[in-house]
């Protein structure tokens, strides 16, 4: 196949109508596509895909030789052949420079072209042409491209292209392995090489950005920070370590470090820059990022309340915050930075400071508490906590943070003695209320001595007052009444004798028999209501119900006597004192009650025994009740419970306004009630 697409580049619309011209001699010939400078040539190439490219060299925007590198690097199967009008020898080591397949001079045009392109063609058959590299040695080989050339000078320029190609493909290695993004660009500011790192800091592929202007990646607020890189560019100058910020394709904006410096021609004209910008964004970012945070640190330090200082191995004062120089009297920095800080310590704790400072210095880190006299002559109590800090020089100096309590210590010292004042008074105080307490415990066991006393007083009392009834009892019952008795029956027998012989005196005698009949039935009752033997005798249950039955007689009360089944009989002292409870009752009844009925309720359930006595009169009023709840009054009262201690009974009293209950509970002692036999004896012993 003969077949040839080719991409006519030139700046001159009459040059590329020859040339049109030219190529339409070959049927099987197509021109593809025009282009009028590099940077055009460039994207049409890329879109259009010829297989040769026909490229002048002087074109505006990108000459054609920075071009014919792009293509041959980006489409190394589209051959380029340089036309041009300079002088031919250059222009041969130029195409060989950027790899181009051919060159013709513009003069020889209508004789050279077709045939150099024929060559192309037929290399292209041959596969020769097939090699990736675009292999212009080869092709030079062949002096239809290259016309006019001697062998020597054509060895000497193929070795030349080799190195030059292996300088060119390393360089581009290098170039393109970098981290950096290396940029060159005309002095138009076009650019005409993008590597791989440039793409990957700024976001555009080569494709993209080649060809278009510099400004594509400067903000547009820097956009006259080109126009002066240009300037000393074409003065020849290099732009180093030039911090700036570009942008990226995504809009985001990079802080970079650029380094630009002047491209040359052969014959040492700046013809461009090749740059190398370094993303420093991460290393701004740090700086930015210190810079706050040092100033950060500065500003807590400048308003802290507290002194921070700085005081080297030696006791020189490096640096001190506001703050310290309030408290050492200084009105700036300056009257105290770079000398002894020793000077400020008080003289009695000034060796214990500096063996502090030392120590710190050492690397330990510490506290202490000094005095200091500050330039003014003030005396300050100061609390410090340090920590060893190494300085850029790379000595460790002491860093303190150092506090005034002056008047925390004085506070201090007053709460000390407040506290010790507080103390000795407590321990007085304590030492009184010891004495006290001692002498009312002493008082209170004298009370209570005494109130046991009086209760053991009280309660022989009790025992003595019945033993006392049972004697007097006894007594009026064996003697006074034994004696009225013989003294009735004597009466009864003179009466007998009287009434046969004397009959007047028979009447009065009669009156005497009767009186001592009433006098021995009044010693009875006496001796009874003192102590009832039926008590002894038949049991508790006899003996109330007797003295219910007298107490109904003499009072007209109506009394209830309720028995539960089963009573039985309780031990000999516990009936005599439940005796005693119902008759304090019903006498209380009688006399202050009002009441015309009382119910006397005895239950007995296992070891249980409760005795209740109830009646439906005016009721106990609730201040009198209180004050007899707390044994505060009535002896009669009083006596019950006195009564009840000794078998753990408790007693409870319930009153108001439609009648008083007082109630009984005591749980029967374990031994068993003596038998009714046993009473039985002991009751004849009093009865006779
Ligand atoms: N059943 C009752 N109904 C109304 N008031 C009563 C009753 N029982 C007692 N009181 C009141 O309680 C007081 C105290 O009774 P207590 O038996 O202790 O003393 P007293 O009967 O006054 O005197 P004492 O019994 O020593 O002769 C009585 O004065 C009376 O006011
Ligand atoms: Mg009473």
């Amino acid at each position: 196949m003969n077949s040839l697409r080719v991409l006519i580049v030139d700046d001159h619309e009459a040059t590329r109508r020859g040339l049109r011209s030219l190529l339409s001699s070959r049927s099987d010939w197509e021109v593809c596509g025009e282009a009028e400078d590099g940077m055009e040539a460039v994207e049409k190439a890329i879109a259009l895909r010829p297989d040769v490219v026909l490229m002048d060299i002087s074109m505006p925007r990108m000459n054609g030789l920075d071009a014919t590198r792009v293509i041959r690097r980006d489409l190394p199967a589209s051959k380029v052949v340089i036309v041009s009008q300079n002088d031919p020898a250059i222009v041969r080591r130029q195409a060989l420079g950027v790899n181009a397949s051919g060159c013709v001079s513009k003069s020889d045009l209508s004789r050279e072209l077709i045939s150099t392109l024929d060559k192309l063609v037929q290399k292209r058959r041959s596969g020769e042409t097939a090699d990736s590299q675009g292999s212009l040695a080869a092709e030079s080989d062949d002096q239809k491209e290259f016309p006019e050339r001697p062998a020597a000078d054509l060895e000497l320029a193929r070795i030349e292209r080799a190195q030059a190609e292996r300088a060119n493909a390393l360089l581009a290695a290098i170039v393109d392995s970098s981290d950096d993004a290396i940029i060159s660009k005309n002095l138009n500011g076009v650019i005409t090489s993008w590597n791989e790192g440039a793409r990957r800091m700024f976001g555009y592929t080569a494709k993209e950005a080649i060809g278009r202007h510099i400004t594509l990646i400067i903000p547009s607020d820097r956009r006259d920070e080109e126009t002066k890189i240009l300037e000393r560019l074409k003065r020849g100058e290099r732009v180093d370590h030039f911090e700036t910020i570009r942008v990226r394709k995504d809009g985001r904006k990079l802080d970079i470090s650029l380094t630009i410096s002047p491209v040359k021609d052969s014959a040492g004209r700046v013809v461009g820059a090749s740059k190398v910008a370094r993303d420093v964004s991460d290393q701004k970012q740090i700086e930015r990022t210190l810079r706050e945070s040092e100033e950060r640190f500065r500003a807590i330090v400048e308003t802290t309340s507290e002194c921070v200082k700085l005081v080297s191995a030696d006791g020189t004062l490096l640096h001190m915050n506001s703050s310290g120089l309030t408290m050492v009297g200084a009105d700036c920095a300056d009257e105290v930075t770079g000398k002894s800080f020793y000077d400020l310590v008080a003289a009695n704790d000034r060796e214990k400071f500096r063996a502090f400072n030392e120590q710190i210095c050492r690397g330990e880190k510490g506290s202490l508490e000094f005095d200091i006299v500050g330039l003014k002559g003030t005396s300050r109590r100061m609390e410090t906590h340090a920590a060893p800090l190494r300085i850029s020089d790379g000595t460790v100096v002491q860093l303190g943070v150092t506090r005034d309590i002056t008047e925390r210590t004085r506070a201090e010292e007053n709460l000390r003695r407040s506290e010790e004042k507080l103390r000795e008074l407590a321990e007085e105080l304590e030492t009184q209320v010891r004495v006290r307490t001692k002498e009312l415990e002493e008082r209170n066991a004298e009370v209570l001595k005494q109130s046991e006393q009086l209760r053991e007083l009280s309660s022989r009392f009790l025992q003595a007052q019945d033993q006392e009834r049972r004697h007097i009892a006894r007594e009026l019952h064996d003697s006074a009444g034994q004696i009225v008795t013989v003294l009735g029956m004597n009466l009864a027998q003179i009466s007998q004798q009287a009434r046969e012989n004397a009959p007047r005196i028979a009447a009065d005698l009669d009156e005497c028999r009767q009186l001592a009949q009433q006098l021995s039935q009044e010693i009875r009752t006496t001796s009874y209501l003192l102590y009832p033997p039926l008590l002894d005798e038949t049991g508790l249950q006899e003996a109330l119900r007797w003295y219910i039955q007298g107490l109904t007689d003499r009072s007209g009360l109506d009394i209830r006597l309720d028995v539960s089944a089963d009573f039985g009989r309780l031990p000999r002292e516990m009936e005599l004192v439940v005796y005693r409870l119902v008759q304090e009752c019903l006498t209380n009844i009688h006399r202050h009650s009002g009441s015309k009925t009382a119910v006397i309720r005895l239950v007995r359930d296992g070891e249980i025994f409760s005795l209740e006595v109830e009646d439906a009169g005016k009721g106990i009023p609730p201040e009198k009740l209180n004050l007899l709840q707390l044994q505060g009054a009535g002896v009669g009262l009083r006596g019950m419970r006195e009564r009840i201690r000794p078998f753990d009974g408790q007693m409870n009293i319930i009153s108001n306004d439609g009648g008083t209950t007082i109630s009984f509970i005591f749980r029967l002692p374990g031994p068993p009630a003596p038998s009714p036999e046993n009473i039985g004896q002991e009751v004849q012993g009093f009865l006779e």
